[in-house]
């Protein structure tokens, strides 16, 4: 019988965890607009190369999910490397990560050798400034604003790397087709 209570009691408690967790991704997905859908590691590693990313870039990926692209572009490069993401258990797991491989590092520029920030907010409300290259894999409909947004917000010289949905308005310096097939458009702000 008391076996029994135990097992009836884990049983919902992992339910409510469960049903907590998909709650909060259609929450998050009503929110966004985004769903939460990883890039590859291969493609991840293109996009460095290919950019001859640093530890003297600062990194942004816009949304950014679990953290694969700033953990990856991170021990790659060196780079500093800022995640933002909306929807909270997506950045939990970024934040949970993050503290496995030995702490929360508060200021991207104080040691860029581990400079990993995480923040659970809308990059569409912090500057971009700081910036050397931006990443994006989002959906169409907030392409424009980005676009705006990178213009508005970045230095001359500073890189935004848009996958798959490219911005309205703007020609890329360069598209190029990633290992798992999918595009990515290159572009270069102008001084
Ligand atoms: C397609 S996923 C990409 C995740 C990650 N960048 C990657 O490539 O592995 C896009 C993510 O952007 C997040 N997102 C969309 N709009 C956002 C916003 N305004 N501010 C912060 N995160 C946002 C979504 O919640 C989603 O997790």
């Amino acid at each position: 019988m008391v076996i029994y209570t135990i097992v009836l009691s884990l049983f919902l408690i992992f339910s409510l965890v469960v049903l907590f967790v998909i709650t909060s991704a259609f929450l998050g997905f009503l929110l966004t607009r985004v769903p939460f859908v990883p890039t590859h590691a291969s493609d991840i590693e293109f996009i460095v190369k290919k950019l001859g990313i640093s530890s003297r870039d600062i990194f942004y990926d816009l949304g950014s999910g679990n953290g694969k692209v700033c953990f990856l572009v991170n021990k790659l490069s060196g780079a500093a490397c800022v995640g933002y993401e909306l929807t909270w258990w997506t950045h939990l797991l970024a934040r949970i990560k993050l503290a496995c491989r030995g702490g929360f590092r508060p200021s991207p520029t104080a040691d860029k050798k581990f400079g990993i920030t995480f923040k659970n907010q809308n990059f569409f409300k912090h500057p971009w400034t700081e910036a050397t290259v931006i990443y994006g894999y989002l959906y169409p409909p907030l392409m424009g604003r980005v676009e705006e947004k990178f213009l508005k917000d970045c230095k001359p010289g500073s890189i935004a790397v848009i996958r798959d949905f490219p911005f309205p308005n703007l020609i890329p310096a360069e598209v190029c087709r990633m290992p798992k097939k999918h595009e990515v458009y290159i572009y270069r702000k102008r001084g």
